[in-house]
């Protein structure tokens, strides 16, 4: 960013409004706060480095984002954005409010805003919930779902504890709440190696992702068994439908055809966590969205990282190149999430718009019933002690 660009996060309403409180301000800033108006938020938005966001984007947008941040305030929300999200929508967040599944479920761990709203899918917000259960969590559409936790319920996880009984059960945090409750311990690609390594015993059964699983078991290869479903079971697992589409020969594709030759020291392919396991063993780098975004800074101050490729949802990619705009990025645009996609601009700001008005919340509000709470909250709150 130049020395003219103004963050989205640094601009405040002109007046006090009812409920608001200040935000807490990027602790790497000097910049003094700017007004919140339409027209500082388009230069904000005009000053971003984002071969994505044009002039056409801006133009039709502005104004809702401008709508959007003065009623962010005015209700003190706390607005979570997954590093999945649309450049539009992931700026409504500040930098604070950005990141991966364990860095946002560590942040709805501390606020003491009375909204969350989640900008990620539904499983991500009942996190929220489920940490803050007397907080108001609201999602902009309740309907967007993940292949992950779609296909892999409660009933799944006491099947399998039934086959191995006194195994540590780890779940992966894309699953839904009665399905956590039933574990006994929770993970996100950024922490997985840790927790299973802190897990008693010598064999740990790590569900729903059957891709994560096995890259898991190659981790902790001679240290740890991990058992899986359909790894000497009849059982179903999922996996994730955006992930899977990367097959080991697109990434000698993407080698050729952007000129990443393995470890090479200024250009490199990334990869998430849930892609196959040779897609990680191709890759110069695998880990969660914000291990990934970590190399990258890393790499961009040490070595002058000047390309990089990486295998995953096609908006994270975006983000970065806002990001680091010294970096030549490429990814698969066709490979978006169709459910972080159902949340869009417009249905945040009439999710906020809503709220101001006293309208009906429901639609839009995470609710859980208070057994479920309890029990899912046990293995959330153990993977954030260790972590
Ligand atoms: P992260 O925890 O890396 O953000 O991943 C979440 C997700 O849904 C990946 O598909
Ligand atoms: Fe689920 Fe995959 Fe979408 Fe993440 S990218 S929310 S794991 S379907």
């Amino acid at each position: 960013m130049d020395s003219q660009t103004i963050p989205l996060e640094e601009l405040q309403p002109a007046k006090k409004q009812t409920g608001y409180k200040k935000p807490e301000l990027n602790k790497n800033s000097v910049r003094h706060i700017k007004e919140l108006s339409l027209k500082n938020v388009k230069k904000a938005l005009y000053d971003r480095h984002h071969p994505t966001l044009t002039t056409i984007d801006i133009e039709a947008h502005a104004e809702k984002v401008y709508k959007i941040l003065n009623l962010k305030a005015k209700h003190d929300v706390l607005m979570l954005g997954h590093n999945y999200m649309e450049p539009l929508v992931f700026g409504l967040s500040g930098t604070e409010e950005q990141g991966d599944s364990l860095g946002l479920s560590m942040h709805a761990a501390k606020t003491e805003s009375p909204y969350i709203l989640f900008n990620g899918v539904p499983f991500m917000a009942e996190t929220a919930k489920i940490l803050n259960p007397s907080k108001t969590v609201l999602v902009s559409d309740k309907t967007a779902g993940c292949s992950l936790a779609d296909n892999f319920g409660a009933e799944d996880v006491r099947k399998l504890k039934a086959l191995y009984p006194g195994v540590p059960v780890m779940i992966y945090i894309n699953s839904y709440a009665d399905a956590k409750a039933e574990s006994d311990i929770c993970c996100t690609s950024a922490n997985a190696v840790k927790i299973a390594q802190e897990m008693p015993g010598d064999e740990i059964l790590f569900v729903p992702d059957i891709y994560f699983a096995e890259n898991l078991e190659e981790e902790l290869k001679g240290e740890k068994t991990v058992i899986y479903p359909g790894k000497g079971n009849q059982e179903k697992g999922s996996v994730c439908e955006v992930h899977e589409k990367f097959l080991l020969s697109d990434l000698f594709a993407i080698r050729q055809q952007f000129e990443i030759p393995k470890g090479h020291p200024k250009r490199t392919l990334y990869a998430h966590w849930e892609c196959r396991l040779e897609v990680l063993q191709e890759a110069d780098f695998y880990g969660s969205t914000s291990q990934i975004r970590k190399d990258i800074a890393k790499r961009v101050e040490e070595n002058g990282l000047e390309r990089a490729f990486i295998a995953s949802e096609c908006e994270l990619t975006s983000n970065l190149s806002q990001e680091f705009p010294t970096v030549q990025f490429w990814t698969a645009c066709s490979v978006r999430c169709s459910h972080m996609a159902k949340v869009t601009i417009d249905k945040v700001l009439n999710l906020l718009e809503a709220l101001d008005s006293g309208a009906d919340l429901s639609p839009y509000e995470v609710n859980l019933n208070s057994e479920v709470i309890e029990r899912a909250r046990r293995p959330i709150e153990r993977m954030l002690e260790i972590t």
